[in-house]
């Protein structure tokens, strides 16, 4: 990345943020090493279906494309047009749909692809209102086939904070235990990436 797109990319982030700070939830995107972290949960087969809920200005969305299997299937959701904008001028072969994570289901029957094998999330589910975040995970849920992974991460600071607990309250109640978490101090701020099976 150039260092004059990395500086429109950055200020693009924090625009959205400052105007829309609840469905944004930080200031800034994911570091190279928060990306790396979550990456590593991407299944690496050509037979895999791999989907990104909230790609942003693509942080996590680089790092994947970096791993996947030739022939492997990868979307990207963003509700934000500019973002999802940028995203396909970035990679014009890029499977980006403009919308809600929600409606995660009907995207999938529309690429008549059977289900997914792994989600990996950037979604602010600590700020987003309950009923989007509670609606995303049913939909998150009906997605994934069984033995489906799903990888988010909570920043350190506010792991303890009611809404990140409930957000795992919740995971636990849907999906079972967490299956591992990690921690990446080198993001601003440091983060716990967490994976859960179905
Ligand atoms: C914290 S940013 C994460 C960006 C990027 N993944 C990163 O880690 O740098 C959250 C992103 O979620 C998107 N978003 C918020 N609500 C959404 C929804 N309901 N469906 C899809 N994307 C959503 C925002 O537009 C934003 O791009």
């Amino acid at each position: 990345m150039t260092s004059r797109r990395a500086i429109g990319e950055h200020l693009m982030f924090l625009g959205k943020f400052l105007r829309n700070p609840r469905h944004v939830g930080s200031v800034t995107p994911s570091s190279r090493a928060l990306a790396r972290e979550m990456a590593r949960a991407v299944p690496v087969s050509p037979a895999a279906v791999v989907v990104e809920l909230g790609p942003g200005t693509g942080a996590l969305t680089r790092q994947v494309i970096e791993v996947l299997a030739p022939g492997e299937r990868f979307l990207a959701i963003d509700i934000d047009p500019e973002f999802c904008a940028n995203l396909r001028a970035r990679w014009p072969a890029l499977d980006c749909e403009c919308g809600s994570a929600a409606d995660l289901p009907s995207m999938i029957a529309a690429r008549k692809w059977p289900g997914v094998d792994h989600v990996l999330s950037g979604l602010p589910f600590a700020s987003l209102p309950a009923a989007i975040s509670r609606a995303i995970l049913a939909a998150v849920g009906r997605s994934l086939v069984k033995g489906g992974t799903f990888t988010t991460f909570q920043y350190v600071h506010a792991y303890a904070t009611p809404p990140a607990v409930k957000f795992r309250r919740e995971m636990a109640a849907d999906f079972g235990p967490m299956i591992s978490r990690s921690l990446v101090v080198r993001n601003f701020p440091p983060a716990y990436v967490l994976t859960w099976r179905k």
